[in-house]
C-alpha cells in the first residue's frame, strides 16, 4: 500500500520518532520523511538505522531522518538527546512514542526487576518523552503526541503480562497528558496497531499455530501492514486533526 495523502501541515514540521530503525517505526520515518518534515528518530539498532538513513536520502522528494542511538531504558540520555534534537533540528511539533518490547513472558516466573524492566521498555519513556518535549510545542504554540498502544490486552491476549499492563497504561497515560496539555494546544493521542505484519512478528509467527486465526478474527480478511499505521499517525499529527484529543485510534482490520 502507497500512501497517497498529502498533509502540507506536516511540511518542515520537527517530528521525533522512538522505535524508528525496524518494524512500524521504520515505515513512520519514511512516511514523514516523504512528507517533508524534518524527522528525528531514536533506537539501538545502529546498522538497521543507519541503512534507513541511506535508502532514504536517495529518494527524491523525500527529506533524510537523523538517528540518534539512544537506550530507551536510560532516561537521564534520553532528556539529553532530546535536547540535541532540538539544538539540531528544532523545537519539536510532533512525538511518536513507538518504541516497545513484546517479547513473552510466563506469569509464574516473572521476577521484579523483570517487572520493573517490562514498564520501562514500554512505557516510562513515553511519559519522560512527553515531558521533555512539552516546552518544544508550548513555545511553539501546540502539538501531537501519537502514543503506540495495542489491541493484545482489549483481546485478552496473554502470555507477556508486562507488555500488556503497559499498553493499557499508556491509553491513561494519553488521557491524563491530554488533559494536562490541552491549554496548550498540544493533542495527546493513542493509536492502537491491531496485529501488524513487520519482519519480526512474521519470524515470531512462522512457529505460531494462530497466525492461522489472525485473518478469522479481523472483520476485514487483509493483513495490517506498517503503512496502515502510518496512515493513522500522518492524520493523527496534521492540523487536520486539531480537535481529536485524549482518543485511541484502533486500526486492526477490526479484531476488538
Ligand atoms: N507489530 C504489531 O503487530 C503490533 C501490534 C500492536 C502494537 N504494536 C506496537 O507498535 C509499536 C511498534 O511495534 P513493532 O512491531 O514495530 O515493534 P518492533 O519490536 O519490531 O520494533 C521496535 C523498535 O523499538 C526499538 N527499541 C526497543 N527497545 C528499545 C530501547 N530500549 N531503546 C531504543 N529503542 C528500542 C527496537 O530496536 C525496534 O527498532 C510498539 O509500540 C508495539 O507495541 C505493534
Amino acid at each position: 500500500m502507497n500512501i497517497s495523502n498529502r498533509y502540507p501541515s506536516l511540511l518542515g514540521k520537527t517530528v521525533l520518532i522512538t522505535g524508528g530503525a525496524s518494524g512500524i517505526g521504520a515505515n513512520l520515518v519514511e512516511a514523514f520523511c516523504r512528507q517533508q518534515a524534518r524527522v528525528s528518530f531514536i533506537d539501538i539498532r545502529d546498522a538497521a538505522a543507519e541503512k534507513l538513513v541511506r535508502s532514504l536520502s536517495q529518494i527524491e522528494n523525500c527529506t533524510a531522518p537523523v538517528f540518534y542511538h539512544c537506550n530507551l531504558l536510560n532516561i537521564p540520555l534520553l532528556q539529553e538527546t532530546i535536547e540535541k534534537v532540538r539544538k539540531t533540528s528544532g523545537p519539536v511539533s510532533v512525538l511518536i512514542n513507538n518504541a516497545a518490547n513484546d517479547t513473552r513472558h510466563d506469569f509464574r516466573t516473572v521476577t521484579v526487576d523483570y517487572w520493573d524492566e517490562r514498564l520501562a521498555v514500554n512505557l516510562r519513556h513515553h511519559f519522560f518523552a512527553a515531558q521533555a518535549v512539552y516546552p518544544h510545542m508550548q513555545h511553539l504554540g501546540g502539538g501531537s503526541i501519537i502514543n503506540l498502544g495495542s489491541m493484545s490486552w482489549y483481546a485478552t491476549q496473554g502470555g507477556m503480562p508486562g507488555y500488556t499492563s503497559s499498553k493499557a497504561a499508556i491509553e491513561g497515560l494519553t488521557r491524563g497528558l491530554a488533559r494536562d496539555m490541552g491549554g496548550d494546544n498540544i493533542r495527546v493521542n493513542t493509536l492502537v496497531p491491531g496485529w501488524v505484519m513487520t519482519e519480526r512478528q512474521l519470524a515470531m509467527l512462522a512457529n505460531d499455530k494462530s497466525a492461522a486465526t489472525i485473518l478469522d478474527n479481523q472483520c476485514l480478511k487483509k493483513s495490517v501492514m506498517p503503512e496502515d499505521i502510518s496512515a493513522m499517525a500522518l492524520f493523527l499529527a496534521s492540523d487536520d486533526s486539531r480537535l481529536c484529543t485524549a482518543q485511541h485510534f484502533i486500526v486492526d482490520g477490526g479484531w476488538i
